[in-house]
């Protein structure tokens, strides 16, 4: 851990051993709080001063090399999903990643940029930006010598009051696949509420995403770029029972809105370009 302590900021950025001794980094800022574990460049927390929680982090959690993080915001690459013989969701969620830099910008905010070893054919940097928003960009670029392919997401669990009394706006009249039944239907109606297991991918889209939260008296907003997928999922009662690192009544309390390149979005590089999938979460009262 001692090694790390060039990248702490007195004040603003500290790094001590989080859950499992596992390095995490603690920002503070004039208007939140924040955390991101080197294991994944995994952020397992942002709260605004005077707010509850915006990220959504599991009790049953567990925090281990080779295991993913549950809640927070895990970072889907290069694929989305199962694949056969590997671990859901791509390696980049369960791989230690490097910092590169920090600092503390002109205006108050703390920036964290992490790179992932190892990636085969890709250059990979995660940009995390703390202030009065939480801002993170995923940067691809493809260093092999032929055109490549991938999925990417920023699978962002938010905190929510009571999940049936949420409504989420934004992805009206828009396609999705829904992984339940793998039909491709049309949302139809002006705003979504969730009342059963949910789990669908929007297609073609880079709508910004409102949750509205009475429960919590606040609106989530998710403004992203560099992304045309978006995914909301919510495993409601017999899948939050299957999940071991997950509490069998937290579905009440967490939605994921994920922002991303997934299936027919999947991003395609040319030999030394680069991608860039961007998103920044803020909130306002109701
Ligand atoms: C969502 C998927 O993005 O992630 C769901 O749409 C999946 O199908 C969920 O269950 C959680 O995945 P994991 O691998 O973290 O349990």
């Amino acid at each position: 851990m001692s090694e790390l302590g060039k990248f702490e900021i007195p004040h603003h950025l500290s790094i001590t051993p989080g859950n499992g001794g596992l390095p995490k980094l603690l920002i503070e800022t004039d208007w939140s709080t924040a955390e991101i574990y080197l294991h994944g460049a995994h952020v397992t927390g942002f709260q605004k001063k005077g707010e509850s929680p915006l990220l959504f982090m599991s009790s049953k959690s567990e925090f281990a090399h080779g295991a993913p993080i549950r809640g927070g915001v895990p970072l889907i690459f290069p694929w989305f999903g199962p694949l056969e013989g590997f671990p859901s969701h791509g390696f980049a969620r369960l791989r230690e990643w490097t910092i590169h830099e920090t600092g503390l910008l002109s205006d108050g905010s703390v920036r964290v940029s992490l790179t992932l070893p190892e990636a085969e054919n890709f250059e990979v940097e995660f940009i995390i930006t703390i202030g009065e928003t939480l801002s993170m960009e995923l940067a691809v670029k493809n260093t092999g010598g032929q055109e490549c392919s991938f999925a990417d997401c920023l699978h962002t669990y938010f905190q929510v009051g009571d999940i049936h009394t949420v409504s989420i706006t934004g992805l009206e009249d828009t396609g999705y696949t829904d992984s339940l039944t793998a039909k491709t239907e049309l949302e139809t109606g002006s705003s979504i509420h969730i009342d059963r297991e949910v789990d669908r991918i929007y297609q073609d889209t880079t709508a910004t995403v409102e949750i509205h939260d009475p429960s919590l008296a606040r609106t989530i907003r998710i403004e992203k770029s560099g992304s045309r997928s978006t995914v909301v999922w919510n495993p409601w009662i017999d899948k939050s029972k299957r999940m071991p690192d997950f509490g069998d009544e937290e579905y009440l309390q967490m939605l994921c809105v994920e922002s991303g390149n997934i299936a027919k979005n999947k991003v395609f590089l040319a030999p030394s370009a680069s991608s860039a999938l961007k998103v920044t979460i803020s909130s306002a009262a109701l």
